[in-house]
């Protein structure tokens, strides 16, 4: 694991979207996997200014989600079909055909997330897997369990992580109880993942992830066995380690 420390978010930011815009000079034609929430909104930001200094392009980039709220189509203002829109693909030169989040708006599971991984595989594998991290240890939307789910599967959200996401719904009854997500298998696949955390509120989680036992209780754990982990988190995150 490489566990680097940046002074503060700004720098996260600027280091993160560094090492995926590295990815994609390398590879122009690679596969990302993209994460949601507040934590990469920085580092999207700072991919956009890299593309408009003319510095990078995504016309041959694919992508791929972590997870999706069911019951939410790619229209609604809170899907993260539609934070990807507003964050980054409707900002760089990207092939939006080329853009994969699980559909929301399908309620058949077996369908959605059969052709998920189907597509995944097809797609040749990701090459560099973004991550945030839940108050929880929760990695996509994968919750605390009694094993790691292998494949991307329909989720039942916890009230802890319905309760951090209503900040972003007008109430807390509007937040979607269930999501399609990727597996922490179907993570575990990619071949290289970066891990970015930020805040006093995650410090405590960044310590069980990276260094306490691995646990399904703690889904990030995990990842302490993958053999290509850069974890990137801003001094406060780090505090406990
Ligand atoms: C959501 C997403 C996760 C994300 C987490 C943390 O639950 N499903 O993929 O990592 O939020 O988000 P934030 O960075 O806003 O704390």
């Amino acid at each position: 694991m490489r566990f680097i420390v940046a002074d503060n978010y700004s720098y996260l930011s600027r280091n993160a979207a560094a090492e995926l815009a590295h990815y994609i000079t390398k590879r122009p034609s690679c596969v990302l996997g993209l994460a949601t929430g507040t934590t990469p909104i920085g580092l999207y930001n700072e991919l956009v200014k890299t593309y408009e200094c003319g510095d990078l392009s995504f016309a041959q980039v694919s992508t791929f989600n972590l997870d999706e709220y069911r019951g939410l189509s790619g229209d609604h203002e809170q899907s993260y079909r539609a934070f990807m829109d507003r964050h980054l693909f409707d900002r760089v030169d990207i092939d939006k055909a080329h853009t994969h989040v699980p559909d929301g708006a399908n309620p058949d599971a077996a369908v959605v997330c059969n052709s998920y991984e189907a597509a995944i595989e097809a797609s040749g594998g990701i090459d560099v897997q973004l991550l945030g991290l839940g108050h929880n240890g929760h990695i996509g939307f994968n919750e605390p369990a009694a094993d790691f789910p292998r494949t991307t599967h329909l989720v039942r959200l916890t009230q802890s992580t319905i309760d951090a996401n209503s900040r972003l719904f007008s109430s807390k009854d509007e937040v979607p109880r269930e999501a399609y997500t990727m597996g922490v298998g179907t993570i575990m696949r990619a071949r290289a993942i970066l891990l970015v955390v930020q805040g006093a509120s995650k410090a405590n989680i960044v310590r069980r992830a990276c260094f306490g036992p691995v646990t399904p209780n703690v889904p990030a754990s995990i990842l302490q066995f993958h053999h290509n982990l850069t974890v990137l988190v801003d001094r406060e995150a780090a505090a406990q380690c």
